[in-house]
């Protein structure tokens, strides 16, 4: 034990536990990792030099097939015939698998059971409802060969009217007389009377498109058949939990028979929450039918063509307000294309609601949902979960308050904050007071930092001598409430175990996806035992160590993991204490754990010979942790309640240049400062802030999605969708964590979510766009500007602002 050495993540030389046990006594140490610490993301070194593990990275078994999954080519239809003959005689072919395969129930989905793995054949026929559906799949001993073999598949389709866009869906909903999901509304105070009584009114639309989630690996899952009819999967998942559940119940086994693995996901991004669970059923059943390992790894078209993506909104928006901007009151009707089922679309949609109010006290609201059906991929999960597209509408809204009043946006803004955390607190539109809210002092620091009000000078004195190139600045905030809305969910278990030469092994239900969650829960850790972080070591994900998880998701991943973790941690240690306690005849408060030592009355040991002795006396050093959110309770009846256990705040400055010939823009600056508590990590939060600037920047200019009137998508590869690149990150970019920021809400260490958050900060580049539309036609109308703000949509607001009218 004296010569182990202590694992230093640069490779060069640390110090051996020996040469720590001779610093001074009394001198203050620190461990190596503990929380706050700015450490690297563990997987850096093997991410950047290809040594990090991926799903389909792991050495496949002997005998592995491939399988490959067959698609619609419709968007609505009835299949009355499809022959797959020619499919089971082709070369390297060993199965090919249909809904009559399935020994359980036909559905991957996460709550309404409206997914079916494959069309399930009746006797008029099978219905497909999105071109890309999955119709069957082709087990062979080669991609290639399972590729080749599904095109000789004999298909007949009747068509069905299809509904591919907001309003064939809306047409098609008030026909049938129903929409996908009921209709949602929240409301505060009289809107209607409210607005009607209002001195001035701005009413418009908004549409905001969706987003694919363009993870750099791909869906994957792979099955391996394990004895008695057990299986084990190895899945990019956010949610192993449910993709086990899913698997379980479509091969009719108990939960207990399934197990999900993984160490990583090369991104999720939401994209892998609830739809991995189709890919591993389908891996799940080809194992079962063969007695095979089978791995089913779509690639990118494929991928984009079967995968639901962030929800398209169309936002209308009546506000009314006082000369000054002072909001009065405001109505907001939500359309959400869900695609062709549920999924997670009702949280989701409700989450748009839940951030419709941004940061701003609306006094009155009347906020509207309905949940559209469309003949296209099932939409989900995308970071922000529906929340940024609801914050689009109010911060649309604003940029016209502000051009209607001849104000600054930003002083609306300022405007109509939530009141700071003491004054007497607001309430959203949802009836929860607003006592957290910070945004007043992050807005006026960031003001000054981004110099804000002279740029602004220095903007208008550039455009107004520049005629070809526009300018446009914007500083928006953000406000972002952290929780799973659907309040069973906030739950989380870990798994710690304490080796008896001091080493660590670290378990939990979170899954990491390159967020940095694996290293921020074993930090913290690290800071309970007081020992290095090389100590711990970081584990894969499995629903065999800790059961019943809840996805990786809402940001809460280190929330709540920590915490799990952090309470198995405490239960060893206090055993560690009790120990201590009673063999050294020393109170428990006396026992004290500091820097790899332990302080025990006036005698020090290290950690590592500690825990050797405990175990020769028998001291069980393993443990289960748990942690559930308290304090959360949402009524989703009565539209009322506390769904968040606090909010994430930031806020950002964007300032762009648009050529008024062509569309075409870059973003010159942005300066961005941001809440995340006390960071548990501040290098990861650095990389969050950035990252999700720039995919929500992503998704408010570049990446548009299309889908022709066949319902085809027609950008499924990235030559088509275009998402931002390293040059598309402004030369000038200035990221700043808040430095006073602290949880008022008791988080692990008071640190604050930041996966989501820092997405919408991007709404400030939406913004600046706008602003510059409007300065390219001398400022005479307010631009009908959509999202994404494609350089086409750009350019056709620009001549209809020159010639005032409608782009
Ligand atoms: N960061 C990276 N690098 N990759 C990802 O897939 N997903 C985002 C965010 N940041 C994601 C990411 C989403 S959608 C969520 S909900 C959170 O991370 C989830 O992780 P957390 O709860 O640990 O923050
Ligand atoms: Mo994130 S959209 O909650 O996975």
């Amino acid at each position: 034990m004296d010569e182990t050495r202590i694992q230093d993540r640069s490779g060069a030389g640390a110090p051996s536990l020996a040469e720590l046990d001779e610093r001074p006594p009394g001198r203050e140490a620190r461990i190596a990792g503990g929380v706050a610490m700015p450490m690297a993301h563990d997987s850096a070194a093997r991410h950047v030099s290809g040594a990090a593990r991926y799903t389909d990275d792991e050495p496949e078994l002997p005998g592995t097939l491939q399988v490959f999954i067959a698609m619609s080519k419709r968007a609505h239809a009835c299949i009355t015939r499809m022959d797959l003959t020619a499919v089971e005689q082709a070369p390297g072919v060993v199965a090919v698998l249909t809904a009559a395969d399935i020994p359980g129930e036909n559905d991957y989905s996460p709550v309404f059971g409206d997914d079916p793995i494959f069309p399930p054949m009746t006797g008029g026929g099978a219905v497909v409802q999105y071109v890309g559906q999955p119709l069957f799949a082709v087990a062979a001993e080669s991609e290639r060969q399972a590729r080749r073999a599904a095109v000789l598949a004999e298909i007949d389709y009747v068509d069905r009217p299809a509904a591919i866009s907001i309003d064939e869906a809306l047409a098609a909903a008030d026909a049938a007389g129903g929409d996908l999901l009921p209709a949602y509304e929240v409301t505060l105070g009289d809107a209607a009377g409210a607005l009607s009584g209002a001195p001035r009114r701005v009413k418009s639309r908004v549409e905001v498109g969706g987003q694919d989630h363009f993870y750099l690996e791909g869906q994957i899952a792979v099955a391996i058949p394990q004895e008695d009819g057990d299986i084990v999967i190895r899945s990019s998942t956010q949610h192993p939990s449910e993709v086990q559940h899913n698997v379980a119940k479509m091969l009719g086994l108990p939960d207990h028979a399934v197990t999900v693995e993984l160490r990583r996901m090369g991104g999720g991004f939401g994209g892998k929450e609830s739809q991995p669970a189709l890919f591993a059923c389908v891996a799940a059943l080809a194992a079962t039918k063969t007695g095979r390992p089978a791995k089913c790894r779509l690639d990118r078209d494929d991928d984009m063509e079967m995968t639901g993506k962030r929800h398209e909104l169309r936002i209308d928006y009546d506000l009314g307000f006082g000369q000054d901007g002072t909001i009065l009151a405001a109505d907001f009707a939500h359309a959400v294309r869900c695609g062709y089922s549920s999924d997670l679309s009702a949280a989701i949609a409700d989450r748009a609601m839940f951030h419709a109010d941004n940061a701003y006290d609306l006094k009155a609201a009347r906020i509207h949902s309905r949940r559209l059906k469309t003949h296209t991929v099932s939409n989900t999960a995308f970071r922000g979960f529906g929340g940024p597209q609801g914050m689009v509408g109010i911060e649309r809204a604003l940029d016209e308050i502000a051009f209607v009043t001849g104000l600054d946006p930003l002083d609306v803004r300022k405007r109509n904050f939530y009141p700071a955390p003491d004054e007497l607190a607001a309430v959203t539109p949802y009836h929860m007071p607003v006592t957290d809210c910070v945004i007043a002092a992050i807005v006026d620091e960031l003001e000054s930092t981004a110099d804000y009000r002279a740029r602004r000078a220095a903007v208008r004195a550039f455009n107004q001598q520049s005629a070809v190139l526009k300018k446009g600045l914007a500083l928006t905030p953000v406000k972002f409430g952290i929780s799973f809305t659907t309040t069973h969910l906030n739950q989380a278990g870990a798994l710690v175990h304490v080796y008896k030469d001091g080493s660590v092994h670290l378990n939990h239900g979170g899954t990491e996806m390159g967020q940095g969650l694996f290293v921020k829960v074993a930090q913290v850790v690290a800071e309970e035992f007081q020992i290095d972080l090389d100590r711990v070591k970081i584990t894969a994900t499995t629903t065999a160590k800790v059961p019943n998880t809840s996805a990786t998701a809402a940001s809460s991943g280190s929330d709540l993991n920590g915490m799990a973790a952090q309470a198995a941690a405490r239960t060893i240690k206090d055993r560690l204490i009790d120990y201590a306690a009673s063999r050294y005849h020393v109170p428990r408060d006396q026992v004290v754990f500091a820097a790899n030592r332990v302080r025990i009355g006036n005698m020090e040991k290290r950690f590592c010979d500690l825990v050797g002795e405990a175990y020769l006396a028998r001291v069980s050093l393993s443990s289960t942790g748990f942690y559930a959110t308290p304090d959360i309770d949402y009524d989703r009846e009565a539209a009322s309640g506390r769904p968040f256990y606090y909010f994430a705040y930031g806020a950002a400055c964007s300032e762009v240049v648009i050529d008024t010939l062509t569309g075409e823009y870059r973003l010159l600056r942005a300066d961005i400062l941001h809440d995340v508590g006390q960071s548990l990590n501040p290098a990861i939060d650095m990389g969050q802030i950035e990252g999700g600037f720039i995919q929500g920047m992503g998704w408010l200019t570049t990446e548009e999605l299309w889908w022709d009137d066949k319902g085809r998508l027609r950008t499924h590869a990235p030559s088509t969708y275009k998402i931002p690149t390293a040059n598309d990150r402004p030369d000038d970019f200035r990221i700043t964590i808040w430095e006073k920021g602290k949880n008022r809400a008791a988080t692990v260490y008071r640190s604050k979510a930041v996966g989501e958050p820092p997405f919408m900060l991007a709404i400030s580049v939406f913004s600046a766009l706008t602003d510059a539309v409007i300065a390219a036609g001398d400022g005479r109308a307010f631009p009908r500007l959509d999202a994404p703000a494609t350089p086409e949509r750009v350019l056709q607001a620009v001549e209809a602002v020159r010639e005032n009218r409608e782009p």
